[in-house]
């Protein structure tokens, strides 16, 4: 359980909060909600008070021998401010503390995670950017907001990104100490094209040759990227969880077409990773009509192998291009899949191999992960930690990689 100050500013979105406030307190975390006065005017006190089973207060001098203005802000694990105004965004940024969120922020010492929503003019104007910069530089970290519908019938960029997507990133900042580095955009001008999820081999028009992946690794990383700043596209195969707004997606169902969206995908980028289980074998001629069962005989399927995305993406590297790939390995233990892992990255070309223990049904479709992070030289990097923990970590590893390569 963590201790978070829910700041709401007075926009539309801000009954989004209300999504937000009820995830966490799910998820078992304590949440004081500082609504500014404005907030109040969209969403009423007894439904924050209701959401997160405390008192809520807008101004310093309600309770004040609690001395709250200070004592909520450095007690708090995070703060999170959903959504974040124009306004909100100024005066966060010129450092005034005219209300108790005010107060709240300048007296944090936690990670900050500010969800801005607004018109798109409000958010492309050169104050907000100003302000923006101004703020991330001081290592808040500011998500860009998604483009879609605003309020009344305009629609752009500005949107608050989605109460689960803004849930997950929070919950990332208390796990794993990456404020400074996703306030900085450590990997800002960098582009970076992920694959995630299982391919679908078809048999015939209704049946396919599937397998166990969800896609939530190559998601994580998708997120994580974006997070730290990076233009992001995920080729997505068959997920089972959502996407992040703030990826472009190219959506591909079989091994061929993955092999093709990504070798078109990574032309221009800077980081390739591939995450995605693409079939290893796929039907030699599928069948155009529905297969019918046929007396007492079986089904016979002959299989030819597909092509290795991979070692192909790895053969056609531009220069300066850092490929990663993983490893799906059933091994005893750590050193045999530290020896496997290494031996499929020399074989594949990867400049990184993230190697996971899939046994036992381990790692698919599971929110944590153990995972072993190999380069040429041998293992990097070993983490045991959620899904979002171990992208990051895997971020740090192609970082470090492309600074010392
Ligand atoms: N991969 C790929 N194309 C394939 C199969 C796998 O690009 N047709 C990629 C995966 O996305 C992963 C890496 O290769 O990044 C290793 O996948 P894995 O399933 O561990 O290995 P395989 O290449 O299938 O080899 P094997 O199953 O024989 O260990």
């Amino acid at each position: 359980m963590s201790r978070i100050v829910l700041g709401v500013s007075g926009g539309i979105a801000a009954y989004k909060a209300c999504e937000v406030l009820r995830r966490l307190r799910e998820d078992g975390h304590d949440v004081t909600v500082v609504p500014t006065e404005n907030a109040l005017r969209f969403v009423g006190e007894t439904t924050f008070e209701a959401l997160s089973g405390k008192p809520v207060a807008t101004d310093v001098f309600t309770r004040a021998s609690a001395i709250p203005h200070v004592r909520l802000g450095r007690d708090a694990d995070l703060v999170l401010v959903v959504p974040a105004t124009a306004d909100l965004i100024a005066r966060q940024a010129a450092g005034r503390a005219d209300d108790l969120l005010t107060n709240v922020l300048l007296t944090a010492t936690c990670p900050v995670l500010v969800c801005p929503a607004m018109h798109t003019e409000m958010w492309q104007h050169a104050a907000t950017r100003h302000n923006v910069e101004t703020l991330r530089s001081r290592g808040i970290v500011v998500l860009d907001p998604a483009s879609g519908r605003l309020a009344g019938p305009d629609s752009g960029v500005g949107r608050l990104p989605e109460p689960a997507e803004i849930v997950g990133i929070a919950q990332t900042l208390l796990d794993v100490d990456v404020a400074g580095r996703a306030a900085g955009h450590d990997l800002a001008g960098l582009s970076i094209v992920i694959s995630a999820g299982g391919t679908h081999e078809l048999i015939d028009p209704v049946r396919f040759i599937g397998n166990a992946s969800s896609g939530r690794m190559g998601v994580e990383i998708a997120r994580a990227a974006a997070l730290r700043g990076a233009r992001v596209t995920l080729v997505a195969a068959h997920l089972v969880v959502p996407v992040p707004s703030s990826v472009d997606v190219r959506t591909v169902s079989s091994t061929a077409d993955l092999a093709a969206a990504m070798d078109e995908a990574a032309r221009d980028a800077d980081i390739v990773v591939m995450a995605a289980a693409p079939a290893d074998f796929t039907p030699c001629s599928p069948s155009a009509t529905k297969l019918k069962k046929s007396g007492e005989d079986g089904l016979t399927l002959h299989l030819t192998q597909t092509t290795d995305v991979l070692a192909g993406l790895a053969r056609a590297r531009r220069k300066g291009q850092t490929i990663v790939g993983f490893a799906a390995e059933t091994l005893p233990d750590e050193a045999a899949l530290a020896e496997a892992g290494h031996a499929k990255l020399l074989r594949k070309k990867a400049d990184l191999l993230v190697v996971n223990d899939v046994s036992d049904r381990k790692v698919f479709g599971m929110p944590d992960n153990i995972v072993l992070i190999v380069d040429a030289a041998g293992v990097r990097d070993r983490v045991a930690a959620s899904k979002a923990v171990v992208a990051h970590r895997i971020l740090d590893a192609v970082i470090t990689h492309r600074a010392t390569s």
